[in-house]
């Protein structure tokens, strides 16, 4: 069952975009670094903007910069249909990781006017702020719908101690509108899958039905600074030492909760330091996962544990912070159904997948019907400057996303 003709879909011309986007912030070993709200997020922002006012969209922003692109439908009184990601990456990101996202909506619009195509509903592209989360703990996906106070958000700082609102202002990217003003009639993202299923298994896309759950937290433990010459091993508080052993616990966390549960620390800071002082306090994140929450609720109990164990060993303190939570997810049942019913008329070979990455999709879910497609990348590597994927991939991702959103986009 076909619903509508498919649309004229450009691979090249959506590849060309990957590579010009992929410019801003290009690393030398081939990937991204364009961390959100830098001067490489300011510049493609504007690409973005050019190239969806050039498709004849309106561009608005709110105010934690996320970017509306709109292409009006017949009707502009009823709820548009939404796809899109996030423009920023990681330190060390690719040049698909959220990006591929918004360009497969600008793809899709762009050719909706090659082929004269006008819908009835409205059609925006977003580009949601700091999916990532590096610099900034709270994504815009996640403040559009209310997930997180405003007021916090914009007090949070980079690790340099600047101020989110500072750094929107900073690149001129807080925008008028107030958060989540959109009621959507559906939401759509494409991405690249970030691990190795549907390369090994031979699926040009995957049909995603749910997320993961994860929580994130911030630890501080504080020990004593002290002479790394003349404080005997015995008397000292080496707050790095027990920081240590929590982390080879939390690693073991991970692996008692298979096959999917996993628990990472990717960033710890030392105070002060310096070669010659014992350590005195160590932060660091924790961002564990698993697929289903009686595993988030063991894992988080362990962690628990494993923090009082090590205070009672009485030579430090530890204290641990929710930075957030996010349960287990199921996307949209019709919504899933019409990605499968564009992928068989589309003759692609498709497979169901779960996504252990959290995506700006998994916020909006929880306020409007949303899914998403999958698209394989390179030995399934992502959050990584090597993540690469093929011409055709991601052609046939937009070929069935764009099927669903045109179904969608042409209701009453
Ligand atoms: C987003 O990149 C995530 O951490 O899953
Ligand atoms: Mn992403
Ligand atoms: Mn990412």
């Amino acid at each position: 069952m076909r619903n509508h003709p498919s649309l004229p879909i450009d691979a090249d011309r959506l590849w060309h975009s990957h590579e010009e986007m992929g410019q801003l912030g290009a690393t030398p070993k081939g990937g991204v670094n364009r961390q959100a709200l830098t001067p490489e997020d300011q510049q493609a922002r504007a690409l973005f903007t050019k190239w969806a006012q050039q498709a004849g969209c309106t561009v608005e922003t709110d105010c934690v910069g996320n970017l509306f692109a709109r292409r009006p439908g017949r009707d502009p009184s009823l709820p548009a249909v939404c796809t899109g990601s996030h423009l920023d990456t990681q330190p060390t990101g690719g040049k698909y990781d959220g990006a591929y996202g918004v360009l497969a909506g600008l793809e899709i619009l762009r050719a909706l006017n090659d082929a004269g195509i006008e819908t009835e509903r409205s059609i925006e592209v977003v580009a949601w702020t700091n999916e990532e989360g590096t610099r900034f703990a709270h994504s815009g996906s996640a403040l559009f719908v209310g997930k997180v106070d405003l007021a916090e958000a914009y007090n949070a700082t980079d690790p340099a101690g600047i101020r989110f609102e500072d750094a929107l202002v900073a690149i001129n990217a807080k925008g008028p509108l107030p958060l989540g003003n959109r009621p959507y009639d559906s939401v759509f993202e494409a991405h690249i899958e970030q691990g190795p299923i549907l390369e090994r298994d031979g699926y040009a896309v995957g049909i995603v039905t749910g997320a993961r759950g994860q929580t994130r937290y911030t630890v501080t433990v504080t020990g004593m600074e002290g002479h790394a010459g003349t404080m005997p091993m015995t008397m000292r508080q080496d707050a790095l030492v027990a920081a240590s052993r929590l982390v080879v616990t939390l690693e073991q966390i991970g692996l008692d909760h298979p096959p999917q549960g996993v628990c990472t620390v990717g960033a710890l800071t030392v105070y002060p330091n310096s070669r010659n002082t014992i350590p005195g306090t160590v932060t660091f994140d924790i961002d564990l996962r698993h697929p289903t929450q009686d595993g988030i609720d063991s894992m988080e109990a362990a962690i628990a544990a494993a923090m009082q164990a090590e205070q009672h060993k009485g030579k430090v303190s530890v204290t641990c912070t929710v930075l957030d939570r996010d349960a287990p997810l199921t996307f949209d049942a019709d919504l899933v159904a019409l990605l499968k019913v564009g992928a068989d008329s589309l003759d692609r070979p498709v497979m169901d997948i779960f996504s252990m990455a959290g995506h700006d999709a998994c916020y909006l879910a929880a306020h409007q019907p949303t899914a998403m497609v999958f698209v394989p990348c390179k030995n399934g590597i992502s959050h990584n400057e090597l993540e690469s994927a093929t011409v055709e991939d991601l052609a046939a991702g937009v070929e069935v996303l764009a099927a669903a959103i045109l179904a969608r986009a042409m209701r009453r």
